[in-house]
């Protein structure tokens, strides 16, 4: 049996639209198995959101990769444990995407380099900018060169904590990519990529003065924050309580607060704001993960 365990990711981090993301330590485990026939997938505690057959997403990715190296398996038999909210912006089918295909190139001989199942992986979720950090863990940039990623992974100050706030609702990546504009602005460019600069320096330097301004986008956030409850409410009173940088995690409904010190005052002043504001959310204080996906047989 293959255990792969993978970590949650909060992509965007503001300016850094579709290139940017952080992996952090809540994780999705998944046992693999090569068996004599057919497809067993079994125990899980997303079982709810788990299809249990050839549609299912973890398998739908070693698939893809015993088809990139040439592999026949007998039948497979996958279990998994998540930690990961589903369909909430923390990279929760980026796991599955990620685990299936370290898995399936063990079982079929490693032929790969985990680069090349970087590549492989973008061609199945779409984007990189959760499966990068899932993968190779810290804060990764990345840049696509037609089929091809390439990657920075930045170590991040384990003092730097990502207080997240997981609202009861969910919000599909592919939904909420078609509330953005199909064009933008060239002074809304120049915007973006100043700020996601700065951003990705002040996170490599872990020096947090100045990330207020840097963390701030006008890719998606303007286009997607009305369909987020109490975005506003939540933004202002979380730099209010210190929050050094606020933003949308990934295509939300999660929002990420970036915090330095007083972590648990932070999220019990948030959640006592949210109660008080009927706002059905959590918060909790995440921690970086700066690993990636880790192996074992
Ligand atoms: N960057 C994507 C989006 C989500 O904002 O739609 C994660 O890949």
């Amino acid at each position: 049996m293959i255990t792969v365990r993978i970590p949650a990711t909060s992509a965007n981090m503001g300016a850094g639209f579709d290139c940017m993301g952080v992996a952090v330590n809540l994780y999705n485990t998944i046992e693999i198995s090569e068996i004599k026939s057919g497809l067993e997938i079994v125990g899980s505690n997303v079982a709810e959101f788990i299809p249990r057959n050839g549609r299912n997403l973890v398998y739908r990715s070693m698939l893809a990769l015993f088809d990139e190296v040439g592999y026949k398996a007998c039948g497979i038999r996958i279990r998994q444990k998540s930690d990961i909210p589903v369909t909430r912006g923390l990279g929760s089918s980026s796991a599955c995407v990620v685990g299936g295909m370290i898995a399936a190139n063990i079982l079929s001989g490693k032929k790969l380099s985990y680069p090349e199942i970087l590549n492989l992986a973008f061609k199945v979720e779409g984007h990189t900018d959760n499966i990068t950090p899932a993968m190779f863990g810290g804060m990764c940039i990345s840049a696509v060169d037609g089929e091809k990623i390439i990657h920075k992974s930045i170590k991040i100050d384990p003092g730097i904590k990502f207080a997240v706030i997981i609202p009861d609702y969910f919000i599909g990546t592919r939904k909420s990519r078609k509330t953005l504009p199909d064009k933008l602005p060239y002074a809304d460019a120049v915007f973006n990529i100043s700020r996601a600069a700065g951003f990705a320096l002040c996170m490599a330097e872990g020096k947090l003065d100045g990330l207020r301004e840097f963390v701030r986008d006008r890719m998606h956030q303007p286009y997607r924050k009305d369909n987020i409850s109490g975005f506003d409410k939540i933004s202002e009173k979380s730099y209010e309580l210190g929050s050094k940088a606020t933003y949308l995690s990934g295509s939300g409904p999660s929002m990420i607060c970036i915090i330095n010190e007083n972590y648990s005052v932070f999220a019990d002043n948030m959640n006592k704001f949210m109660k008080e504001n009927d706002i059905a959310a959590v918060c909790r204080v995440l921690s970086v993960d700066n690993v990636g996906a880790v192996v074992k047989y």
